[in-house]
């Protein structure tokens, strides 16, 4: 057995995904959730395809005796992944102090107590967005980080600078800012995926849901961008192979004894995909038709981003696998499972 590793937000969509690779590649998982945007039945998904149920705590990062006790129970914790935070970023408009108060608070309380508890490295979700709308494309981690357009992405640069600060001074942990694109896709075995509260916001939930015909028909927002079909691109990366980076990065973190302290990574495939490129691969791959229309602009969306990810794919050894059409066929497959139940 490898090292115990704390997953936060691990019944989530992206959590969900790394606790399984994190299993198959023999790490102890110990998962904290509150439950706010998942449901405790994931459980029930990681352990069908991993024949492991991970050790699950109930409970909300933004409370430090929560976290002490979680700490005391489960000696030995290695690493941590981060991923607990709210991420709808029109609410966070609404609710800023919501966004920065768990968003922060989570942070700072697994810093706090990671020394004390003898914790080596923390993973990092970030996100594209700390880079704004792109002076070029491809993007790499040298770009300038822009002003955020809303609290979540401000959530995600302060995270960022947080982390840095307590390295720099002496804190004795190592950190690794994984920059996620756009991810999209669910676990071939249709066990585990996306769940979307309500109204999906993300282009892809409301796509399947359309062709599912639980929406009558997707708004394109906006087809005049200076883009070649007008509509907006974006680099969408399958959900498993941005897992299985999650586990490269813990494996440099707590194994490579000469890396940085600090260390930033975009994961993305390298492609631009315009929305309705996306949705030609969906129908293309599914043989089910997606009614859709053109709609005004979305405030805030940036014309186009792709990443550049030549770092993660030389120095972590990981490179985004999958086609877009088995993405699209997994997704597709996953909502068929939900709408079915
Ligand atoms: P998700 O909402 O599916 O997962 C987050 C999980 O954290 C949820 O299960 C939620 O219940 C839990 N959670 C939230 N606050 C908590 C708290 N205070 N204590 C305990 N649990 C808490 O979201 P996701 O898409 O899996 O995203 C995971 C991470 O990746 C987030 O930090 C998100 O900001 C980041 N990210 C996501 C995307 C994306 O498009 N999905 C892109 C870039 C970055
Ligand atoms: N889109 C539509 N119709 C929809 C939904 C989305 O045309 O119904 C378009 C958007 O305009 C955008 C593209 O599809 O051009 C992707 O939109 P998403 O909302 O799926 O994703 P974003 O790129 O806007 O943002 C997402 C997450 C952020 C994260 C960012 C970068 O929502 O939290 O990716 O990782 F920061």
């Amino acid at each position: 057995m490898k090292e115990k590793i704390l997953v936060t937000g691990g019944t989530g969509y992206i959590g969900s995904h790394t606790t399984v690779e994190l299993q198959k590649a023999g790490y102890e998982v110990v998962i904290i959730d509150n439950l706010s945007n998942s449901n405790e039945a994931v459980l029930d998904g990681i352990e069908a395809i991993t024949g492991v149920r991970p050790v699950f705590v109930k409970g909300d990062c933004t409370d430090l005796e929560t976290l002490k006790k979680l700490f005391k129970e489960n000696p030995g914790i290695k690493g941590i992944i981060n991923f607990a935070a709210s991420k709808a970023v029109g609410e966070s408009v609404q609710k800023p102090l919501l966004y920065y108060r768990n968003n922060l608070n989570t942070l700072i309380n697994l810093l706090e107590l990671m020394p004390e508890n003898g914790v080596e490295g923390i993973v990092f979700s970030s996100s594209c967005t700390v880079y704004g709308e792109p002076d070029q494309n491809p993007i790499d981690e040298t770009a300038p980080i822009k002003p955020a357009t809303s609290p979540y992405g401000n959530t995600k640069q302060i995270s960022e600078e947080i982390i840095e600060d307590y390295v720099k001074s002496g804190a004795p942990i190592k950190s690794i800012l994984l920059r996620y694109f756009n991810p999209i896709g669910a676990h071939p075995s249709a066990l585990i995926g996306e769940l979307p509260l309500g109204v999906p916001q993300n282009l892809v939930p409301y796509l399947t849901q359309t062709a599912a015909g639980i929406r009558k028909e997707l708004t394109v927002f906006g087809d005049d961008y200076n883009t070649p079909d007008g509509s907006c691109i974006r680099d969408y990366i399958d959900v498993v192979d941005l897992a299985k980076a999650h586990v490269i990065a813990m494996k440099r973190m707590l194994e490579n004894k000469d890396t940085a302290a600090v260390e930033v990574f975009n994961l993305g495939t390298g492609n631009g995909l315009s929305v309705l490129q996306l949705i030609n691969a969906f129908e293309e791959a599914t043989g089910v038709p997606v009614p859709h229309k053109i709609g005004e602009r979305r405030a805030g969306d940036i014309e186009k981003i792709w990443a550049d990810p030549k770092k993660a794919n030389e120095v972590l050894g990981w490179k985004a696998e999958a086609d877009i059409k088995d993405t699209m066929r997994n997704a597709w497959a996953w909502q068929c499972k939900v709408t079915e139940k």
